[in-house]
Formats: C-alpha cells, structure tokens, sequence
C-alpha cells in the first residue's frame, strides 16, 4: 500500500536544514531567503537552540523575531519544521532551579555553558519546558510555514545517564511500577548474590560509582529507565502539541544505534523517523556502508512510512579529530543515497555556517565562502534543482524479503562487564548488515517479537537476551517455512539477565535442534580453522564453542585441538523451515561465502546484478517502481539492465537495455 506524503502541504522531496537566525543580525536573513530560494530549499528546522533568546525569565517571552523569521520563509515558499526548543535550556533557569542539572555516576554536575545539560526526571526542566512548547505551540498554531515539528532534538547524544535526586526517585517510581513489590525487583536483581538484598525502596538507588562491578540486572534496568525517561519528555511534548496542532505532525532527530535510546520504543510515538547522518569521508573509512545502515534503521523503524535525513553536512564536521571534508560529489551522492533507501527529505546541519561558537568550524550549506563563489554552494544548488525532480518518488516504499533482529535490551546486556568475551553488539549487526548491502539484497532491521511472516530469511546476531515468548514467535516463523541464523551466544539469558540453566542456548535449543555445553573464547589473535564437509576451510575468530546436535546436522566443523570434528555451523530442519546456528564468529569474507550459498538456495537475489560499489535499491508505489543505481566507484561504469527499460528521473532520458554511470554517478529509472 503506497503510504501518505510526509508532510500534508508536499509530494516533494523536503529540502533544506537548521536554521539559525537568532545568530545573525536581521539584514543577513534576507540574504538568506534568497539564498535559499536560489538552492531550491522548501524546508528549514527553526529554532533548535533558542530557548534562551525565547524566553528571558520565568513570566518573559520574546517571540517578536521568530515570528517575523516566520514570515519572511512563508513568504519565500519555505516551510518550517519548528522546534519546540528544549534542548537547551538558558543559564537563569539551572541558576534559578538547579534541580535541572543531571549529575553523573560518581555525583559530578553537568553544568550549563555547553547544551544539552538537564536532568530528564528533573521537576523544573519538565515544568518549564512544558510551558515553553505550549507557548511556541499556541502562538504558532495557525502559521501558514508550519508543517512539522521537531521536539527537543538528539536526545541523549551527549548526556547518557542521571543519578541526581530527582532521577534516583523517578528510577525507584519506575521500578515499582516494574516489579509492584520488593521482593520481586530482589529476585529479579538477584540480591542473594554479594550481600545487596533490599528491606526498604530508600535503599535502592541508581548504579552510581561502585568498588567493581554492579549487579547487572540493575544495570539493565537503569538503562530501561533512563530510554523511558526520556522518552517520557518527548512524549509530554508531544502530547501538547497533539493537543493544540492535531494535524500537525511530530519528529525528534534519532541517531542511527545510539545505546542510550531503545528507539523501537520511541518509533511508535512520533509521526515520522528522522536522523542525523554523520559518516566519516576519510578515506577507508566506508562512510556509504555507515550510513547505509542508519537509514536502513531509520526506514524499519516505523514501517511503511518514509523517513527524513534531518541532519548531514555538506563539507566536514567539527568534532571529529580529522574532520575531513567530503569530496566534491560525494555529498550529492550521499544525498540520493538516503533517498534511494527510503527517505523522503534530505537535510543539512546547518543552513548559513556559524562564525561564532563551537560549531564555527563546521560546514554548512552557506559556508564562510561567498557563497555565490563557493564549490559547496554550487553542489547545494545543483542538489536541490535534481531533488525536485523526484516529487514522484515520494511514499514508494522499499520491500525487503531478509531482516536482522536488533534489540536494546539484548545490546545493554550483552556489553554489560563480566562476560565470558567483550562483545560489540553493533558490529555484529554490522557484519551482517555489510553482506546485504554489499550485495544489493534489501534488509529491513526488526525486534524479536515482529510478525516476520514476509521474510525469507531472519538473521539473529548474537541475541544474548531472549524471552520464552519472543523464542516461539522465532520457532513459529521457522516452523511456517522461514529460515533463521542464529550466531553464538544468543539465548543465554531471560529479561532480567538471568541464566537459563540446564544447555544453552536456552529457549532456542528446540529451534535449532542442538545444546551448547561449554565455551572457548578465542584470543585477539587466535584464530580457528572451520571446514565445511570435506571441502573449503574458512577462518573462523573470537569465539568457539561445545555443540551437542540433537536433531540439527553439522554444515561445517572445527578442524583443531578438544572441538575437532565438533560442529562450528548447523542446519536443523523444522516443520516447513531451517533454523541455522553459527557457534563462531567468521571474517567478513568468509561469511560471504557461506551466505552467498544460503541465500541462493532460499532464492533471494538483488534487484539487478552490477559491478562491484554500484549499490541498486527499489522503490515501489503501487504500480510504480524506482530504481536507484549510485555509483560509488570513483571510475565510470557500465550497466547491463537487462529487460528492465524507463525513463531516468534526473536526465529526463529514456533508457533501455545498459546506463552508463560516471564516477560517483547517480541513476533513478522510474521503470516501465
Ligand atoms: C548534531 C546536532 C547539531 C549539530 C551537529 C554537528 O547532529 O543535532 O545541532 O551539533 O550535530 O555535527
């Protein structure tokens, strides 16, 4: 079903970025207006950081500016994605209401003077921050630029955790609501252990600075609370302007996989996804693969709707050691990139670049340059006049036919200290994720407990933590005819991080048709040697493990030392489906020889088969579909399009039979 534009007022492509008017004086917006225009902008984010300009006490609020800031885009064709403000809150309110600082773990304040410095489960931040989104909200109801709100914005991008007054009582609130009883956070928690059980709720506290390690279930729990507390904020927002704006709706610019933020749950509560796309352009560094992922994320995470790329830069961040800049071109092609894998909206931090400030040495679409001189302003340009040439485009979705479970709680609890090795969760979604777009195969990310009934084939990296009732939602998928991958060290705990005893993987082991009975963490250095049948030998690293089949049929086996002939790689047939299971990790190139093969026999293939770095996508709308080919080669190359023929968005060119792609070049063929 293809899904409603983004925004109510457009079926363009959105474009544009924050903009910051309070830091230049009135004659530079005009310019900026004209600017804007001549770039073809349609969308700005107004007023991110300007609490402090907007309010000067407790009773004083200075709205006169923004209204005429407003105006002014209104007048000049340019919607406004309007920020509620509360990201930053002004020195006189943490002065006045210190409660409004976070404090960390070992008791140290954050203070104003920087951004983003309040306490979530502060009583004073949430008061006033109310108060100013039904100030903005009120006021600017009716204003012909609005089309969207943008509340607060990356929450949690620098401040991950709160162990003040305020969030220890909102933490012990929330745990209540958990657990209903002590006795029950006590067997949760497992107290028995290290003398830490609880006989009134005043003793319980955050996991501030200990001697060694802290429970880990109350760990888990604060990381829980702290996403939730949060996402409470957004949602005490949110709720005001759904109230005052019904039509209007909502964003908060997400991070890709940002830890702090279980942004499954926070997905459900917003309009549409949006995030900030930061690659690294040095070179090696594979920013096209980074960002891939976050959109990819970005996209699942409310399914069937686009997202927007709020924030990218133009040219080079400020924060990074090396902030190197993207090379002509590149910027474009990142750009079609996010379109490409599902976004309707390609913005930019920031409009005009700061001279002032922190962020001073950070590109922007007007840089330091005159603009009319500038490389950057030129390719801005050049963007916007070939984005609008994708209105249609808008509302196609991408359909997937592979997913990859991703879940915040198995993530915090799986890099939760005193394992058996240091896992990295991210990378391990990582290296799976890699394979699929290297191959052109698209992936949607999904949780455990998704109805996965559309997929051919579920991946499940290292999925620690695992609940009885999301295990048989996997078993049912396997049994129905789906295929599933699950790799080593999944299963091993409940929600509350508690082992399941008697063979791991725990509610897994039916499914899979085997029991784990002990492990082998491999050294940095080690390496294993993984054979399948009696043919090819591939390298397997970190990890290797004791597997007792029981139903399932080895595919490969370790060659060395006590797992000899044990197997490394297993295959259970199950009702109408297959649960694999990969008791090691494998380097990336051999794990592409061995899904290479799995995928061929589950019989999914790219939409079109290219050179190597082409990446192909396919956005359908109904009977409409889009195929996106972006070169990241930095050669031309040609492309055998086999019996697909259409007409090229960007050239406005019918094309048949083969494309040819300069370097860095970008195709969109609405096919016949
Ligand atoms: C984030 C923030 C912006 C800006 C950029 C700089 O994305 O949301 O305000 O600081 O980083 O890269």
């Amino acid at each position: 079903m293809p899904s409603k534009p983004l925004l109510a007022k457009t079926s363009q492509i959105l474009y544009g970025g924050d903009y910051n008017p309070e830091q230049w004086p009135e004659s530079v917006w005009e310019e900026d207006v004209r600017l804007m225009r001549r770039a073809g902008v349609n969308l700005v984010s107004l007023g991110i950081f300007s609490w402090a300009k907007l309010q000067s006490d407790e009773n004083t609020f200075t709205f006169e500016w923004l209204d005429r800031g407003m105006d002014l885009l209104v007048k000049n064709g340019i919607w406004v994605d309007l920020a509620t403000a509360t990201a930053s809150p002004p020195p006189w309110l943490s002065v006045r209401y210190p409660d409004v600082l976070a404090i960390d773990a070992d008791g140290r304040t954050y203070y104003h003077g920087s951004r983003q410095h309040y306490s979530p489960s502060s009583p004073s931040y949430r008061k006033f921050a109310a108060l100013l989104v039904e100030k903005i909200a009120s006021r600017y109801a009716k204003h012909p630029a609005l089309v969207a709100w943008h509340i607060n914005n990356e929450y949690a991008c620098h401040v991950h955790n709160c162990h003040g007054p305020a969030s220890t009582e909102a933490f012990r609130a929330w745990l209540q609501k958990r657990y209903g009883s002590l006795e029950a956070l006590n067997n949760a928690w497992g107290t028995a252990f290290w003398s830490q059980h609880y006989y009134d709720w005043s003793e319980v506290f955050t996991p501030r600075k200990t001697p060694t390690f802290v429970n880990p279930c109350q760990q888990l729990d604060f990381q829980r609370f702290f996403s939730d507390a949060l996402l409470e904020l957004c949602k005490m927002e949110r709720d005001i302007l759904r109230r005052i704006t019904p039509d209007i709706p909502v964003t908060t610019n997400f991070m890709s996989f940002l830890k702090p933020l279980n942004y499954w749950d926070w997905a459900k509560e917003i309009d549409f996804t949006s995030w900030d796309s930061y690659p690294d352009p040095l070179p090696g560094q594979r920013g096209d693969l980074v960002a891939s992922m976050g959109h990819d994320l970005t996209r699942s995470l409310k399914p069937g709707r686009p997202f927007v790329l709020m924030e990218q830069c133009t040219s080079h961040v400020n924060w990074r050691p090396v902030n190197a800049t993207k090379p002509p071109g590149s910027m474009r092609l990142y750009s079609l990139q996010a379109v490409a894998r599902g976004g309707d909206g390609v913005l930019f931090f920031q409009w005009r670049q700061s001279i002032r400030g922190a962020e001073k040495f950070h590109g922007a679409m007007v840089q330091h340059a005159p603009a009319e001189k500038s490389r950057v302003f030129q390719e801005v340009c050049a963007l916007g006049a070939e984005l609008k040439k994708l209105g249609q485009v808008t509302g196609s979705l991408i359909r997937s036919r592979v997913a990859v479970i991703v879940d915040w709680h198995a993530w915090w609890a799986l890099e939760m200290p005193s394992k058996p090795t240091e896992f990295n969760y991210q990378s391990s979604v990582a290296q799976f994720h890699r394979y699929f777009y290297e191959n052109n195969i698209a992936v949607d990310f999904v949780t455990p407990d998704t109805n996965l009934s559309s997929y051919a084939l579920v991946v499940a990296p290292t999925l620690y933590l695992l609940q009885e009732k999301d295990a048989q939602n996997l078993d049912a998928y396997v049994r129905k005819g789906g295929a599933i991958l699950v790799t080593c060290f999944s299963g091993i705990v409940d929600r509350d991080d508690n082992v399941l005893p008697g063979g791991y993987p725990g509610y897994l082991t039916k499914t899979l048709g085997l029991w784990v009975e002990e492990w082998f963490p491999l050294g940095l250095d080690e390496k294993r040697i993984v054979q399948f049948g009696k043919g090819k030998k591939l390298s397997a690293r970190k990890w290797s493990e004791v597997v007792h089949l029981e139903g399932a049929k080895a595919l490969a086996t370790f060659q060395e030392g006590y797992l000899k002939g044990r197997a490394a790689l297993t295959r259970n047939s199950l009702g109408k489906g297959e649960a694999l299971y990969l008791a090691t990790e494998l380097n990336t190139k051999d794990l592409s020889y061995f899904l290479d093969a799995l995928i061929r026999d589950i019989d999914i293939k790219a939409p079109l088969s290219v050179p190597t770095k082409v990446e192909v996508t396919l956005r359908e709308n109904g009977k409409k579909r889009f195929l996106f080919l972006l070169n990241h080669n930095k050669k031309p190359v040609r492309i055998d399009l086999k019996k697909n023929s259409g007409l090229e968005l960007l050239t406005h060119k019918k094309i048949k039979r083969q494309i040819q792609l300069p370097a860095l070049g970008v195709a969109v063929i609405e096919l016949d």
